[in-house]
């Protein structure tokens, strides 16, 4: 069933939103799910993308996408108008809420995006709630407003000291661990690095850590291993055990090592695509 979209929005450099109709899955969504989407049955790989937020009233959904590499590109250059040969979803758990006191929240990038809908539903929840968001530049910052809007605190941090503190996330989030009391929990989304970083830290504190994990998928069903991780010594498929997991339990090198496998493949479906789009318009 194609699914239209409805609005674009550009956010920051290469970050987009989409609205796209989907009245099934803006119905059954949860915080923390995510859908895989193709943009063109016969030749577009699937690639999944986080459920950035839900109208049931109107039956879409926000999709918020970084361009980074070819169907990301072909994606960011659909208009309103246009539509995905397929949808699929919600999948993954959806995150698991509730009071837990206080929470930080720590977003890096495009990170920031999955990170919304959780830091919002723990808000409703009764949790304080303190944010970290975290870009390599004051251009690349996205949704600082959104988390304004839900959260008790909010620190900004930028690689380059162009906007907010001139730090990385871990800085911050070290800061707040040291508080007393110390905060109940940590969500954090974000580059894989980051994301390793950060579980590090929070560790030293024993602060329990959710983060959620951006591993290639295919099927997005549990049936082709393409997301597996090692959680805690056991095999876990990310499309359907997470893709939220127990941040001081994951393998990070070995996920960083296989999201690093495909990268020449990758590198030259990218740079065919921008040669593609360059000729664009060029014959008649
Ligand atoms: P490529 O050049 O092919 O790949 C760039 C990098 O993206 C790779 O090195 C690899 O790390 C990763 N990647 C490549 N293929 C896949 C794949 N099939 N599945 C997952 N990762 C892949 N991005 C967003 O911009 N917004 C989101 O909301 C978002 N949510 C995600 C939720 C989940 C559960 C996961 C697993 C990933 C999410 N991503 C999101 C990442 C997004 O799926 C990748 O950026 C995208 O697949 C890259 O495809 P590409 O062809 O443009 O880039
Ligand atoms: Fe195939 Fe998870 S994407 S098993
Ligand atoms: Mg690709």
């Amino acid at each position: 069933m194609p699914h239209e979209v409805l609005s674009k929005e550009q956010l920051a450099e290469n970050v987009f939103r989409f609205t796209l109709e989907a009245p099934l899955i803006a119905e059954a969504r949860m915080p923390g799910q995510f859908v895989i989407v193709c943009k063109d049955d016969s030749y577009s790989e699937r690639i999944p993308l986080t459920i950035a937020s839900a109208s049931k009233e109107e039956g879409t959904i926000d999709l918020i996408l970084q361009a980074v590499g070819k169907t990301t590109f072909e994606i960011a250059d659909m208009s309103v108008g246009d539509s995905f040969d397929s949808v699929a979803g919600p999948l993954g758990k959806p995150t698991h809420i509730e009071n837990f006191g206080s929470v930080i929240c720590v977003g890096g990038g495009i990170g920031s995006a999955p990170l919304l809908p959780i830091a919002t539903a723990l808000k409703e929840a009764g949790n304080k709630v303190t944010t970290i968001l975290g870009a390599r530049n004051k251009q690349l910052l996205i949704l600082e407003d959104d988390f304004a809007k839900i959260s008790d605190e909010i620190i900004i941090v930028t690689d380059d000291g162009s906007y907010g503190r001139k730090a990385l996330v871990t800085e911050p989030l070290k800061e707040i661990c040291s508080r007393s009391p110390k905060p109940d929990m940590a969500v954090v989304i974000g580059p894989t690095i980051m994301m390793k970083f950060c579980s590090l830290t929070t560790k030293e504190f024993d602060v329990p850590t959710v983060v959620s994990l951006n591993t290639i998928m295919i099927d997005g069903t549990g049936m082709c291993g393409g997301c597996r991780v090692e959680v805690g010594g056991e095999t876990k498929f990310v499309c359907v055990d997470g893709p939220e997991f127990d941040g001081h339990k994951v393998d990070f090198d070995q996920m960083i090592k296989r999201l690093n496998a495909y990268k020449p493949i990758e590198e030259k479906a990218k740079k065919d695509y921008e040669q593609h789009r360059c000729r664009i318009g060029l014959h008649k």
